[in-house]
C-alpha cells in the first residue's frame, strides 16, 4: 500500500488552499433571511435550472444504466477512442483543485470529472471560486429523521451545490454501517441498521443525481473503523457482509443506481477492497452495478491484480515523478496480456455510460451560486427533524414562560465548530447561526440569556486517552500574565534546536497531530489557536510549554502526561513524571494549596508514528469534583443564578482518528453534574457524531436532546425544538449504550466481527445486554397510540404489508416515526430476534389517527445462505412488531414464504 508522505503533503497543500476564512460566526450573506422561522411545512426543492435551448435535463437517474440510447452513444465513443484514452479515463490527475479530478478528452467531448466530498455538504477545494456551501447536519441527524423524502431533498442540495461551485462527482453518500460507535466517521453515515441505511443513502443517490452529478456510494467493503484503516484486515464471515455490510449498497443500487462506487482502504478477508475480487462479483454481478468502482484516496495497491479484480478507476492520480502512473502502468499490463483490452474497454465503458446518461455530456458545472437562503432553511429543517428527544423528565422541555432567564453552557456553544472532521468537513459555510446565537434570538430581548464556557475548547487533541487536559484558567504564561494557557514553542526537530517553527500561547498542553490537523479537515474549536504547518501534520517534533499553575484549591491532585514518545513534566523546577515510548498515561501526585502557584515546564520530542500521525501529548489532572477550575466554578455560579440551564456539548470525531472513548471529552461530564446539582432545570444538548455515554450524569439532568453534528443552522434548530417550534420527530439509528464495554473496539492489524449479523441492536437483543436507549428511541411533546395491526403476506409471497392506526392521543401537533420489525425467522440458522423491516413519518394533529401501510420486502424476511449464495425466504411463520422503537410490543404473526 502506498501512501507516500509526498503524496500527503499534496493532499495537504490542497486543504491549506482550501482554508478561507468564511463569512463571521453568526453573521449570514447579505440578502439572506435569517428570521425565516420553520414552519413545519415542506419547502419547495431547487430545481436545476432549465437548459438554454428549452429542454428539460435528463431526469434519469434511476434508468441511466439500462438505456439502449445511452448504451449507443457510449458504444460511438468507445469505437473511437485508442487504449491510452482509455487508460487515461481509468486514472486519476492529481489535481488540487478537486477532492479527485479526471481529465477531459477534447477530442471527444468527453469532459473533466470534476469531483467534491462529500456526505455533509459540498466541500469546494478550488480556490478560484466562491467556496461557501451549506454545511448540512451529518448523515446520522439525517438517519434520525426516518424521512426518505428529506433524505432525497438532502441529496438534491448536494447535486445542485456540487454542479453550481463546479463539480460533476460527488464523492457521497456513505453507506458504510456505524458497527461502533468509537468509528470516527460514523457520523457520515446513517447508523446501524442495513435497511435505514440503505433506504436514505439510495434517497441521496436519487437526489444528488437529479442534478446532471454523479453519486459515489461509498465505501464498500466493511470500512468501519479509522484504527490502522490502511492495513486493517476485516475478517466477516459471508452472511454477516451480505446481510449487514453489502446490503445497504444493495438497496441504494435498487433505489438510486449511483454512477459510481469508491472501494475502501481497508482488506476484506485478507485482500484489499480494491484489488478484492468482491469488486466484480459482489457489487458488479450481485448488485448488478453498471456503474464505476473508483478507488479511495491512494488506495489501489496494485495495477494487474486491481484491474481484474474489478477496479475501474484509480484516484486521485500519479504516483510521484519518475514512476509511471496507473494508466501507464495499466497498458503495459494489457500490452503484457496481463489485462485483457476487453477489460480495459469495460473500465471505460463502466466511467462514460454514467456520464452519459445523467447528462454530464450535456451540462457542465459552472460557479453559478444557489439558492443559499433555501438551502439554510433545508439544513435547518433536517437538523431540528433529526434531534432526538432522548430525556425529559417533569416535561421540562418544551420551555415556556421559566425560559426567561438562562444560562447557556458548554465550551463550543457559541460556535457552530461542532461537526465531524476529515474530507467530509465543511468548513466554509454560508452562514452559521451558533446555539448560543440561536437560544438568544428565540429567548427575545426580554429574556437574560447568560453564557460562560465551563470547560475550553474542543480540539483533536481531545482524542487522546487518558484524564482530561489541565485548563487554561488554571494557567498562565508567566507569572503575573492575565492571559491563560502556557508558552508553547514547536520545532520540526527532535531537539529543539534553531528557531522554533512556531510559539504560541496553548490553552492546554493537548496536541494530536496527523490527518486530523490538515487545514480544512480540522474542525477544532476557534478558540484553540490552529496549528499550521509541517510541524503539525507529521514528522519530526520537539516542543516545549512553560508558564505557571495556580492552585484553585487546596489538596490532591494528580498532575500526568499522556503521549506518545519522549515526555517530561517539571514542576517548580523539579522532574515529576517522564514518559517514553508508546502512547500511554503517567502521573504523580500533587499537594496543592489554595493560590499558590507552581511552575511549570514540559518538554516532548517524538518522531512522526506514520505518514498520517504525528506528535501526541496531553498535560492532564485528575481532581476531586469539589476542586473546580476557575472556568467551570464560573460555569456553575452563572446556571445557579439563571431558572433554567442548557449545557450544549461536544465531542471530536474526525476520519483519520477512532474515538477513545464514549465518554465527553474535556470534564464535561463533570460540568454537566455540577451544573445539575445548582439547577434543577438542566437540559443538555448533546453534539455528538455517533451515540455517546450519558450514564454519568443521566439522572441528574432533566431534558436530554441528542442533536448530532446540526450543521451551520444549528442555533435555530436547537431552538426550534428547545421551543417546540418544532415538535422532536428524531428517532435514534443507532443503539446508545450504557457502557463502552458493550461496542465492538477498533484494533490494529485484524479486525473479526465475532458478532457476525448481531450488529448494533441485533447484538444488544442476542446477548441479552441493556443498552441506555435502544434503537428507535425517540420521544416527542405528544403522545402516539400504535393498534389495529394487520399483517398480510404479499400477493408474490416474498414479503408482507403492515397496516396499523397511528394516534395522536396527545395536545399538539406531532410526527410520529412508527418502525416495523420482523421477529426470529424459520431458518436453519438463527436470525436477530428483531430487524428493522420498514418504517414511515406521519404527521398527525391531536386526537387524529391514520391507517399507516408498510412493505415489508423480501429481504426482511430471508437470510443469506451461503451455500445458496443467495437470499433464500424461509416458509413460515414469523413475527412483526410495530411501535415507535425496537422494544415495540404490538405484534401479529404472518406466514410467509
Ligand atoms: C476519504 C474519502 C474521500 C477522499 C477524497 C479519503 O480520505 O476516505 O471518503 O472521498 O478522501 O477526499
Amino acid at each position: 500500500m502506498q501512501n507516500s508522505r509526498q503524496l500527503i503533503a499534496v493532499m495537504a497543500g490542497a486543504l491549506v488552499l482550501a482554508a478561507v476564512p468564511g463569512p463571521a460566526l453568526g453573521e449570514p450573506p447579505g440578502g439572506d433571511d435569517v428570521r425565516d422561522r420553520f414552519t413545519g411545512q415542506r419547502s419547495p426543492v431547487p430545481r436545476v435550472p432549465a437548459r438554454p435551448d428549452g429542454q428539460a435535463y435528463r431526469a434519469s437517474g434511476t434508468d441511466w444504466d439500462r438505456s439502449a440510447a445511452v448504451e449507443r452513444r457510449v458504444n460511438t465513443l468507445l469505437d473511437q477512442m485508442t487504449d491510452a484514452e482509455k487508460a487515461d479515463l481509468a486514472t486519476g490527475e492529481l489535481n488540487n483543485n478537486f477532492g479527485f479530478y479526471n481529465n477531459p478528452i477534447p477530442r471527444l467531448g468527453i469532459p473533466a470529472q470534476t469531483m467534491a466530498d462529500g456526505p455533509v455538504g459540498v466541500r469546494v477545494a478550488d480556490p478560484g471560486v466562491d467556496k461557501r456551501t451549506t454545511q448540512l447536519p451529518a448523515g446520522s441527524a439525517l438517519a434520525a429523521t426516518y424521512d426518505d423524502r428529506l433524505a432525497q431533498r438532502y441529496g438534491r442540495l448536494i447535486g445542485v451545490e456540487a454542479l453550481h461551485t463546479g463539480h460533476n462527482v460527488s464523492l457521497a453518500p456513505s453507506a458504510d454501517i456505524a458497527r461502533t460507535p468509537l468509528w470516527g466517521r460514523a457520523f457520515e453515515g446513517f447508523g446501524e441498521d442495513p435497511l435505514l441505511v440503505g433506504r436514505l443513502a439510495g434517497e441521496v443517490v436519487r437526489g444528488i443525481q437529479a442534478s446532471p452529478v454523479l453519486a459515489t456510494a461509498k465505501h464498500p467493503f466493511a470500512y468501519n473503523q479509522e484504527t490502522d484503516r490502511f492495513n486493517v484486515d476485516v475478517q466477516v464471515a459471508e452472511r454477516a457482509l451480505q446481510e449487514v455490510y453489502l446490503r445497504p449498497f444493495g438497496i441504494l443500487q435498487r433505489l438510486g443506481r449511483p454512477g459510481s462506487m469508491m472501494c475502501s482502504f481497508n482488506r476484506l478477508g485478507g485482500t484489499y477492497a480494491c484489488e478484492n475480487a468482491a469488486l466484480t462479483t459482489l457489487l458488479k454481478d450481485q448488485l448488478r452495478f453498471r456503474g464505476f468502482v473508483m478507488s479511495d484516496y491512494n488506495a489501489t495497491p496494485s495495477t494487474v491484480q486491481a484491474a481484474n479484480a474489478g477496479l475501474d478507476q484509480e484516484q486521485p492520480g500519479d504516483q510521484g515523478p519518475g514512476s509511471a502512473n496507473f494508466g501507464q502502468r495499466l497498458l503495459d499490463a494489457v500490452a503484457a496480456g496481463q489485462v485483457s483490452r476487453a477489460r480495459l474497454t469495460d473500465m471505460a465503458r463502466r466511467i462514460l455510460r454514467p456520464m452519459v446518461g445523467l447528462g454530464l455530456f450535456d451540462r457542465h458545472p459552472d460557479n453559478a451560486g444557489f439558492a443559499t437562503a433555501r438551502h439554510r432553511a433545508l439544513a435547518r429543517r433536517v437538523a431540528a427533524r433529526g434531534m432526538v428527544l432522548l430525556q425529559n423528565r417533569r416535561d421540562a422541555l418544551p420551555l415556556t414562560g421559566r425560559a426567561r432567564s438562562i444560562a447557556v453552557l458548554g465550551p463550543d456553544a457559541d460556535n457552530t465548530s461542532a461537526q465531524g472532521g476529515g474530507s467530509s468537513a465543511v468548513t466554509v459555510p454560508t452562514a452559521s447561526v451558533s446555539p448560543l446565537a440561536g437560544i438568544r434570538d428565540r429567548a427575545g430581548s426580554r429574556a437574560r440569556v447568560r453564557y460562560q464556557p465551563g470547560t475550553d475548547g474542543i480540539n483533536e487533541g481531545d482524542m487522546l486517552p487518558g484524564p482530561a487536559p489541565l485548563p487554561a484558567s488554571m494557567l498562565a504564561p508567566a507569572a503575573g500574565s492575565t492571559a491563560e494557557g502556557l508558552q508553547a514553542r514547536y520545532w520540526s526537530n527532535l531537539d529543539r534546536s534553531g528557531t522554533p517553527a512556531r510559539s504560541v500561547v496553548d490553552p492546554n498542553v493537548n496536541v494530536n497531530f496527523g490527518f486530523q490537523t490538515f487545514p480544512g479537515f480540522n474542525v477544532a474549536s476557534p478558540k484553540i489557536p490552529t496549528p499550521v504547518g509541517q510541524f503539525a501534520l507529521f514528522g519530526d517534533l520537539s516542543a516545549e510549554w512553560t508558564g505557571v499553575m495556580t492552585a484553585p484549591g487546596t489538596g490532591t491532585i494528580g498532575l500526568g502526561l499522556t503521549a506518545r514518545g519522549d515526555a517530561r513534566l517539571y514542576v517548580d523546577g523539579a522532574l515529576v513524571v517522564e514518559h517514553t515510548g508508546a502512547l500511554s498515561s503517567t502521573s504523580a501526585p500533587l499537594d496543592l494549596v489554595a493560590g499558590r502557584t507552581y511552575d511549570i515546564r514540559v518538554e516532548y520530542a517524538a518522531p512522526a508514528k506514520n505518514s498520517y500521525q504525528g506528535g501526541q501529548i496531553r498535560l492532564f489532572w485528575t481532581h476531586p469534583d469539589s476542586m473546580l477550575a476557575p472556568k467551570m466554578a464560573q460555569a456553575v455560579r452563572t446556571a445557579d443564578r439563571a431558572r433554567v440551564a442548557v449545557v450544549v456539548v461536544r465531542d471530536y470525531e474526525t476520519e483519520g482518528y477512532d474515538r477513545p472513548h464514549l465518554r465527553l471529552p474535556k470534564e464535561q461530564d463533570l460540568l454537566i453534574r455540577t451544573v445539575a446539582a445548582v439547577n434543577p432545570r438542566t437540559v443538555v444538548v448533546v453534539e455528538t457524531g455517533a451515540a455517546t455515554v450519558v450514564r454519568p450524569w443521566r439522572r441528574q439532568v432533566e431534558g436530554i436532546v441528542q442533536a448530532w453534528y446540526p450543521g451551520q443552522e444549528q442555533g435555530r434548530a436547537i431552538a426550534d425544538v428547545l421551543w417546540g417550534d418544532v415538535n422532536p420527530s428524531g428517532h435514534l439509528p443507532a443503539t446508545v449504550p450504557r457502557r463502552e464495554s458493550q461496542v465492538p473496539g477498533t484494533p490494529e492489524g485484524v479486525a473479526s466481527y465475532t458478532e457476525g449479523v448481531n450488529v448494533g441492536y441485533r447484538g444488544y437483543l442476542a446477548t441479552g445486554e441493556r443498552p441506555e436507549f435502544p434503537f428507535g428511541h425517540g420521544l416527542s411533546y405528544t403522545r402516539f397510540r400504535y393498534d389495529d395491526l394487520r399483517v398480510r403476506a404479499a400477493a408474490n409471497g416474498r414479503g408482507a404489508v403492515a397496516r396499523f392506526r397511528v394516534t395522536n392521543v396527545g395536545d399538539r401537533t406531532g410526527t410520529a416515526v412508527p418502525q416495523v420489525y420482523v421477529g426470529r425467522l424459520p431458518t436453519p440458522v438463527t436470525t436477530p430476534r428483531r430487524q428493522l423491516a420498514g418504517y414511515d413519518t406521519v404527521r398527525l394533529a391531536p386526537g387524529r389517527s391514520r391507517t399507516v401501510k408498510v412493505r415489508i420486502g423480501r429481504e426482511s424476511v430471508s437470510s443469506w445462505d451461503a451455500a445458496a449464495d443467495a437470499w433464500v425466504t424461509p416458509r413460515g411463520r414469523v413475527r412483526v412488531f410495530v411501535g415507535k422503537d425496537v422494544t415495540a410490543t404490538l405484534s401479529r404473526p404472518v406466514r410467509i414464504g
